[in-house]
C-alpha cells in the first residue's frame, strides 16, 4: 500500500470552506458524493487509447466483487452520503446480470442518481430493460461516425450497433445523452466537426476529452495528446464562435454551445486544466478496492474485509478513513506519470 500523500498545488482556503454536498469529506475539504463502480476490467473494445494491443491480463471471476458483495458496499456509500453513482468498466454491459445489479442498486433511497459509462456496443439491446430497472443515463464512448476509422481506433468494433445502441437510449428516455470522444491526433481529430454536427440535431451533449497517459497506453499518449484548446480551435474555424454556456463546479466538462444548437459540446482537459480541486468523486474497482484518485496507486480494501466477516459498521469507517486520505490530484502536465493499473482497471 502506498502511503504517500500528494499535497501539491493544495489551495489552503479549500478546507476552510465547507462545501453544501452531501458525503464523507478528504483532508482538503473536499466532500465525496460522486463513486464510479467498475463491473469488470473486460471490454469487447480494444481501445487504442485505453488497452495495448495485445499483452491486458484480466482478473479471474472469484477476485471480483459478487453482485451480493457490490450492491453490499453501495449501500453503506449511500448510508455515508453519496447520491451519484455510475456504473462503469472496462465495459459495464459485459458484466453478468447488469439489469439485476441496477435494480439492486436503485433499491437503496439515498442513490439519487444512477448512470453508466458504456461502449453501447450491445446497448441496443438493452436499454430498455436498463432503464425499467432504474437506469437514469449513460454516457456513450464513440470517438468517430466513420465506420472504418472506428473500427481501427476500437481495434474491431462496429459502428452501426453503437448507433443503434445510441438511440435505443435515446428512445428509452436516458436523458441527457452524452458522447464522449477522446481526440487523437493523426487517427480522429479532423472528425471532432461530424461529432459536433451532431448537436445541431440532438439535445446531446457531445464531450471531447484530452487522453490520459494511464497504465499501457503511454506510447500513444506521447504522440497524440490534442488539447482542448486546439479542438475547440478547430471547431470554431468551422462554426463560427462557440457560446460559453455556465458550468455545475463539480462537472469537469466546460460546455458551449453552436448558437442556436439543441445541444450542447464539452471540453473535459485533464492535461490543460486539471479539475483536482473540485473533485468530488472516488472509484470502486472491480476487485472491491477503493480507488481514491484515478492517477494515485493509493487503494483501500473492502473486498477481503467484507469476506472476512466485516459488519457495516466497520466498511463505513474504513470508507471514512479511506476518503480522508485521498490525494490532492495530480501534475500529468508536468510530466508524472504514476499509473499501476489501465484505465480500463479503474473505469475511468
Ligand atoms: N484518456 C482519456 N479518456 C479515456 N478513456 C479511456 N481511456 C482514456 C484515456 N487514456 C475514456 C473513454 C470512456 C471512459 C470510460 O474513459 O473514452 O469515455
Ligand atoms: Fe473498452 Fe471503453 Fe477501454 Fe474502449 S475505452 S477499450 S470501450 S473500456
Amino acid at each position: 500500500m502506498q502511503t504517500q500523500v500528494a499535497t501539491i498545488g493544495k489551495p489552503l482556503h479549500l478546507a476552510d470552506k465547507p462545501s453544501p454536498l452531501t458525503g464523507p469529506r478528504d483532508s482538503f475539504g473536499r466532500a465525496m458524493n460522486y463513486l464510479r463502480i467498475s463491473l469488470t476490467d473486460r471490454c469487447n473494445f480494444r481501445c487504442l487509447y485505453c488497452m495495448p494491443a495485445v499483452g491486458m491480463k484480466f482478473q479471474p471471476r472469484d477476485e471480483l466483487l459478487t453482485d451480493e458483495e457490490l450492491i453490499r458496499l453501495v449501500g453503506i456509500f449511500a448510508k455515508s452520503g453519496f447520491t451519484k453513482f455510475r456504473l462503469t468498466g472496462g465495459e459495464p454491459t459485459v458484466r453478468p446480470h447488469l439489469v439485476d445489479i441496477v435494480r439492486g442498486i436503485k433499491s437503496f433511497p439515498g442513490v439519487q442518481e444512477l448512470s453508466m459509462t458504456t461502449n453501447a456496443l450491445i446497448l441496443g439491446r438493452i436499454a430498455a430493460d436498463l432503464k425499467v430497472a432504474g437506469l437514469d443515463r449513460v454516457n456513450v464512448s464513440i470517438d468517430t461516425l466513420d465506420p472504418v476509422r472506428f473500427k481501427m481506433m476500437t481495434r474491431g468494433g462496429r459502428l452501426d450497433l453503437v448507433w443503434q445502441g445510441i438511440e435505443a437510449a435515446d428512445a428509452a428516455g436516458m436523458k441527457p445523452i452524452k458522447l464522449n470522444t477522446v481526440v487523437l491526433k493523426n487517427q480522429n481529430d479532423l472528425d471532432v466537426i461530424k461529432m459536433a454536427e451532431l448537436t445541431l440535431a440532438h439535445d446531446w451533449q457531445v464531450r471531447f476529452l484530452e487522453m490520459m497517459p494511464m497504465e499501457g497506453v503511454g506510447p500513444v499518449y506521447d504522440e497524440s495528446l490534442v488539447t482542448s484548446e486546439e479542438t475547440r480551435a478547430r471547431l470554431e474555424a468551422h462554426f463560427g464562435p462557440l457560446k460559453e454556456l455556465e458550468s455545475n463546479p463539480s462537472d469537469p466538462s466546460r460546455n458551449w454551445r453552436i448558437p442556436g444548437a439543441p445541444g450542447t459540446i464539452g471540453f473535459i482537459s485533464p492535461i490543460s486544466a486539471p479539475f483536482c480541486e473540485t473533485c468530488n468523486r472516488v472509484r470502486l474497482t472491480a476487485d472491491g478496492k477503493l480507488r481514491l484518485c484515478l492517477l494515485w496507486a493509493d487503494e483501500v480494501d473492502f473486498r477481503d474485509m467484507m469476506r472476512n466477516g466485516a459488519t457495516d459498521d466497520d466498511l463505513l469507517a474504513q470508507l471514512r478513513g479511506g476518503v480522508w486520505r485521498k490525494p490532492w490530484g495530480h501534475r500529468i502536465a508536468e510530466g508524472e506519470r504514476n499509473t499501476v493499473r489501465g484505465m480500463s482497471q479503474i473505469g475511468g
